[in-house]
């Protein structure tokens, strides 16, 4: 449709049926036989909203929206397609690792390819529009949602926005959905990573951490963005008009369309700073969010707000017209299902170049934490290996948020190792429960037979125990597959206590006293606290929820078919009360180590490390490499200057490196960060091959919110840190 066909059919609309188009309601309201009904009378919808709504929530499959979007059409006056809006976040039946995991790649262009499959898996199954990707910046393993972010780094998650962007919306017109990039602003940043929390910071910091990766996001061309729950400088984001419409509208120049969060209209009321659904939706509108997911505000209350003259008639036809352009861009109006089919999913739906792609992210995505002795990679069939743990054979592999993902089509770990050992070699015993209790399943709605029969009678876990003691004593190896259960991590995931569960820590101090070698394979939806279990094992891999491929992934790990290049993303706490912790933070003045003041008058733990246990960038491969001394191109930078080394590999294998370039910059008109990531490089070597590599870094690179608020850099001296994830090398430069 042309863009004056489109003008003319919004203003051929009526007040109702324009309304009706910034209301998202969930699948429920559409189930059964006559339109909309179920759920309305609690919402206090009409019949006739109710029949003009603009969109659908979460609900998938090819069959179910082309009946839907039919049944929907046939009855409309204006035949205005049902836009399907839905949660694929990573993956839509084929299943990658969690983007946490996908963070840990440290490859961009590798995630752009799993977000294309993700796109046009998605397209075949009737979704038009993803709630994803989620991109706040996290520094808070409390905090469930980790799982669904790329880490804690303002650069690394923007190229990660850009490319799950540029892969979901990929030939947008044959093959990608839209995407909707989430959850604008600071989310990640709630108040003691309790959930919906509170987010108050410096508009400084907000800028320079954590609105990149929202922006990258809007300038790769997001069709939608999706506003937080939580408040920013006193007001909640849905409402918030400085963040949503002088950020993102007035200086992004985003035109497309802002949703609010699942009845983030509502919530306004429970913030406390609308007193009703009229004053919610107000604020809401005024700060140009155009879409009310799944709460009655607008759906009540802006009818008779326009009405009465209370609300700018233009503010809710700009946003009409967004929502429309959207349902356009996307070709509904020409074909409303765009494509999907039942033939289609069967043909796309897991496809093996999917299924293989996945397992080559979930390799990469796959944290090498420790090797000792280089215990890892062991040789198939020779030594006797034991698997143990409540994630050992066990499908449950795709985290919280797969969840259009079917755990039966995952490969767990068992099934991984059996690729590699025969039954000679490889035994497996569950050994322990998952968790000492079950019940707070019951607030996600498990019913309490359900819960029980989760939970491992006290004989059961004896004799489970038992049999992994006694078939211990007979490995060489034991491997651990231990871990949160998934209900623990994602929404309102928050926990304080990130250790193993104590069941699973009981039950390794059991197995530990064996004496064989150990190694630990750690499944979360957030970085653990391992400091217990650092000690204990020989060889630790982080292997998030991996998924669908997940267990073949890790195989080819332990086994060597492929060495582990992924470093992490975001920081792993030595303890929970280091928290927050990253990277990245400001300098104090009383730096720990470095310090005029002596002893305990400096800015340090009395009974921690400030160090976390595995920081940002850190992860082990199997070969070694060696970074040599840098050479800068010039001492003093105009506009750029070129910083070379070499890197060389020591061993024999051949090996990735995740080459990383940080600066500090040395005396700002504000206090500047200890570190700064600006470029990276992921390189591969063949055994003892050396490759030169080099960096340009330009002046732009070197900005940041001067004292006065400009984006600007300031003259002065740089520290140049270039690491690999256990070396560092520096060197200095000025700026003139
Ligand atoms: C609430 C979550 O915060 C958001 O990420 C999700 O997209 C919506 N619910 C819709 O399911």
């Amino acid at each position: 449709m042309q863009e004056k066909q489109l003008q003319t059919l919004l203003d051929s609309l009526t007040w109702t049926e324009k309304v009706g188009q910034l209301i998202q309601l969930s699948g429920e309201f559409f189930n059964t036989e006559g339109m909309a009904v179920g759920p309305q009378q609690k919402l206090g919808i009409s019949d006739e909203i109710l029949a003009n709504v603009g969109s659908v929530l979460n609900v998938t499959g090819a069959e179910k929206t082309k009946e839907i979007q039919e049944r929907f059409l046939s009855q409309s006056t204006h035949k205005i397609p049902l836009l399907f809006m839905a949660d694929i976040i990573y993956g839509y039946r084929t299943i990658f690792p969690i983007p946490l995991g996908l963070g840990a790649t440290w490859n961009p262009e590798l995630i752009e390819s799993a977000y294309q499959v993700l796109g046009k898996e998605a397209r075949s199954g009737g979704a038009h529009v993803t709630f994803a990707p989620m991109v706040d910046l996290v520094r808070d393993a409390r905090w469930g949602r980790c799982l669904e972010s790329t880490g804690e780094d303002p650069l690394l998650n923007s190229h990660f926005a850009r490319s799950m962007v540029n892969g979901i919306q990929h030939q947008f017109d044959s093959m990608g959905i839209a995407s909707c990039i989430k959850h604008f602003a600071a989310y990640g940043a709630a108040e003691a990573g309790r959930e919906y929390n509170t987010v108050d910071m410096s508009e400084r910091r907000l800028r320079e951490d954590y609105l990149p990766s929202y922006q990258a996001g809007v300038d790769a061309g997001a069709k939608m963005v999706m506003t937080s729950f939580n408040t920013y400088d006193g007001m909640p984001v849905t409402g918030n008009e400085f963040l949503l419409k002088n950020v993102l509208r007035d200086e992004w120049g985003f035109d497309g369309v802002i949703i609010s969060d699942y009845a983030a209209v509502k919530e306004l009321i429970d913030h406390g700073v609308a007193k009703d659904n009229f004053e919610a939706t107000t604020l809401a509108m005024q700060a140009t969010n155009d879409i009310d997911m799944k709460s009655p505000c607008y759906a009540t209350a802006l009818l008779p707000l326009i009405k009465d003259g209370k609300i700018d008639e233009e503010l809710v036809n700009q946003a009409v017209y967004r929502v429309l352009k959207l349902k356009n861009d996307l070709g509904l109006f020409e074909d409303a299902t765009r494509g999907a089919s039942a033939a289609k999913e069967t043909e796309l739906l897991l496809h093996d170049s999917h299924r293989q792609l996945a397992k080559q992210v979930s390799s990469e995505a796959m944290v090498l934490l420790e090797n000792k002795n280089q215990l890892l990679p062991l040789t198939p069939n020779q030594d006797k290996v034991l698997l143990v743990g409540p994630y050992g054979d066990n499908q449950e592999l795709i985290g919280l948020w797969a969840v259009h993902g079917k755990t039966q089509d995952t490969v767990s770990i068992l099934s991984g190792l059996k690729n590699y050992l025969d039954d000679e070699h490889l035994s497996f015993e569950k050994g322990s429960d998952m968790l000492d209790s079950y019940d707070f399943l019951g607030e996600f709605g498990a019913p309490k037979e359900m819960i029980d029969s989760l939970k491992m009678t006290p004989e059961a876990q004896a004799e489970a125990l038992e049999k992994a003691v006694t078939l211990g004593e007979k490995a060489d190896v034991i491997i651990y597959a231990l871990g949160e259960h998934t209900m623990q991590s994602g929404e309102a995931g928050s926990r304080t206590d990130l250790r193993l569960p104590d069941v699973q820590r009981r039950f390794l101090k059991k197995m530990i006293a064996l004496g064989k070698k150990n190694i630990l394979i750690a499944i979360s939806g957030r970085p653990l606290i391992l400091t217990e279990e650092q000690r204990q094992m020989d060889a630790i891999i982080a292997a998030w929820f991996p998924g669908t491929e997940g267990g073949s992934a890790l195989a080819d790990i332990i086994f060597g078919k492929v060495n582990p290049s992924g470093r992490l993303s975001m920081s792993f706490p030595y303890t929970v009360g280091q928290l927050p912790i990253y990277y990245n933070g400001f300098k104090t003045g009383r730096p720990a180590t470095t310090s005029n003041h002596s002893g305990r008058f400096v800015s340090k733990y009395l009974d921690a490390p400030n160090e976390p246990l595995y920081p940002f960038g850190y992860g082990l491969s199997y070969h070694q490499s060696q970074l040599s001394e840098l050479t800068l191109s010039e001492t003093e930078m105009t506009d750029s200057l070129t910083i070379s080394l070499e890197v060389s590999n020591l061993s024999q294998v051949a090996g990735t490196d995740t080459i990383q370039l940080y600066i500090q910059d040395v005396v700002g008109s504000v206090v500047r960060p200890v570190k700064e990531l600006k470029q990276f490089k992921k390189i591969t070597l063949a055994g003892h091959e050396t490759k030169t590599i080099s960096f340009t870094l330009t002046r732009d690179e070197l900005r940041f919110y001067t004292k006065s608020m400009a984006f600007a850099a300031e003259p002065g001296e740089f520290l140049i840190f270039v690491e690999n994830g256990q070396q560092q090398v520096t060197a200095k430069f000025d700026l003139i």
